[in-house]
């Protein structure tokens, strides 16, 4: 038995799940009415209910035992000091620091960071403004007005989120793509009617090694070195964000163009250091340190708020309550609101890079559950897609509604009919429709079991007044910390990603292979040498 399931609080929870496997949310409705005024929570403008979640006051009672029994807080603060909790790197956790306020005092191996962090800030403002003025000027003098990111994972998610998330305070005469894939037709697209005289590559890679972002960032620079027809151009036409001056350096780019951010930053957390150049562009410096503001105001707010009224802690703690004794397998995002299309996406690296895990921070195997699996689509769209399953399924799918008070896009009656159904979706999931109320209805008894909705499916609604650049950074903050309390229980590293690395070795090692029709000798398994040799029978 592992030291978590060791403890008291897990195996009172453990017990108590047998009492809570079967309670209806309709029946814990009926016994407090005010249920759903009292299980709510606020934070950096953020208003958090969970009253429709499967739980008790001796339910929260005992998750929040959990969390202190398992040194949630002390982790925090770890993490908060800079002490290096990524064990197998060797490096702090600090992404917090990227956005504290200027006058911050954050250390790590004795030097304070936040001086440098504001100093590429600067640095990226002045940029920003020069790009967004019309002053920066491309090769042939012309100003620029495409800008590409090129990136991955980390280095691409977050920005392409986020840029989305935010276009309506984005400068509109510039166009921002995003480039991710190895597949060659993600560049071939984004940049088909592009000018190479007024574009600018923004090569984003925490390594500056991985293979689709330089694979893309070569592509780019012939792309554009066939247009402009100078090596010259490629320093008006490419920056760098990266942690690695010699690798951006051999590519041809100056460090001058570079724009830097620190090993104690992970690529998944890392959409609020420079890697987020590509937002900062379309939105400008002054939006971008809104941003930066949400994001540490619900920092704050998880460092300071009692567990019982802290945001993270709270959705962490009812994400473990179903991931480990109701056995839910995923975690449905779902947010109400077209300009937040990618988010899911975006909490996917975040959630399941950071915590699917498989042994302890002692190297112990787990005996229990770790990361869920995360999906979601925006509202109303997944309505009319995947939400039979949630309602009438045997599957156990917590979900996370996401909605705002006020529109950026008024045009009644679209956001009330947009938020009703919000409304209309939480209040059915938990109480569903019984067969007595589908028969009272005058539906045919011989099909009337199709028509009842078992209802106590648990959701969480977070309720913002509008979607500013403030609150995403807050939205963003909530959900890092609320990965953190998890992994903090699972007593996992959230903080490193070597399940990424099998298939990258072999993929660099495959990659020759197949351009060669019969050497080198192939020596994988049966079922891989013959997809190999299929693929060299048959490529152009
Ligand atoms: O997918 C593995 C990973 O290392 C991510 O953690 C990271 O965000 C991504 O690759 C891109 O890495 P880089 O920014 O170094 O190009």
């Amino acid at each position: 038995m592992s030291k978590l399931t060791e403890l008291s609080a897990w195996q009172a929870l453990e017990d108590h799940y047998y009492t809570m496997q079967d309670r209806h949310l309709r029946d814990l409705f009926a016994a407090d009415p005010t249920r759903g005024e009292k299980m709510t929570a606020e934070g950096a403008g953020l208003y958090l209910d969970y009253s429709k979640h499967r739980v008790t006051d001796e339910t929260l009672k005992l998750l929040l035992q959990l969390a202190e029994e398992a040194g949630v807080a002390k982790k925090r603060d770890a993490m908060f000091a800079g002490e290096k909790i990524n064990i197998t790197e060797k490096r702090a956790v600090l992404h917090t620091a990227l956005r504290a306020p200027r006058d911050a005092v954050i250390e790590v191996d004795g030097k304070n960071v936040v001086p440098d962090v504001h100093e590429v800030l600067d640095r990226m403002s002045a940029f920003a403004e020069q790009i967004r003025a019309g002053t920066w000027l491309g090769h042939t003098g012309k100003p620029i007005k495409n800008i590409v990111n090129i990136g991955i994972g980390g280095s691409d998610l977050g920005p392409v989120m986020a840029y989305e998330a935010l276009k309506h305070y984005a400068q509109r005469d510039l166009t921002v793509r995003f480039v991710s894939n190895v597949d060659g037709t993600d560049l071939a697209e984004k940049t088909r009617d592009l000018d190479p005289a007024q574009t600018l590559f923004i090569v984003s890679s925490k390594t500056f090694t991985t293979q689709e972002t330089m694979t893309n960032a070569r592509s780019a620079r012939q792309w554009l070195l066939g247009s402009l027809k100078d090596d010259a151009a490629v320093a008006r036409h490419f920056v760098a964000v990266s942690t690695n001056a010699a690798e951006v350096t051999k590519f041809g780019i100056d460090t001058a163009n570079m724009f830097g951010f620190w090993d104690w930053v992970g690529g998944r957390y890392s959409m609020d250091s420079a890697i987020g150049l590509s937002l900062m562009l379309a939105i400008g410096g002054d939006q971008y340190r809104e941003l930066l503001a949400g994001f540490h105001e619900m920092d704050e707010h998880f460092r300071t708020a009692p567990a019982e009224k802290n945001l993270p802690m709270l959705m962490g703690l009812l994400g473990i309550w179903y991931n480990n004794f109701f056995g839910a397998e995923s975690v449905a995002v779902l947010p109400y609101d077209q300009y937040l299309a990618y988010f899911s996406a975006y909490l996917q690296q975040l959630d399941m890079e950071s915590n699917g895990k498989h042994v302890t921070l002692d190297n112990e195997q787990v005996d229990y559950q770790t990361g869920p699996i995360i999906w979601g689509q925006p509202g109303t769209n997944g309505q009319h897609a995947f939400y039979q399953l949630i309602h009438q399924g045997t599957k156990l799918i917590p979900c996370d509604f996401i909605g705002f008070c006020q529109t950026l896009n008024p045009m009644p009656p679209h956001h009330d009919l947009l938020m009703a159904n919000v409304f209309a979706q939480t209040e059915a999931l938990a109480f569903g429709k019984t067969l007595e109320q589908v028969l009272a209805d005058g539906v045919d008894a011989k099909i009337a079991p199709h028509r009842v909705f078992e209802g106590n499916r648990p959701t969480s609604t977070i309720l913002a007044d509008k979607l500013t650049p403030h609150t995403l950074g807050a939205l963003i903050a909530l959900y890092e910390h609320k990965v953190f309390v998890q992994g903090a229980i699972w007593d996992i590293n959230s903080f490193d990603q070597w399940g990424v690395e099998l298939g990258k070795v072999l993929a660099g090692k495959i990659a020759p292979e197949l351009q060669s029709e019969g050497e080198p000798e192939l020596k994988h398994d049966s079922s891989t040498n013959t997809l190999i040799k299929r693929y060299r029978a048959r490529r152009a």
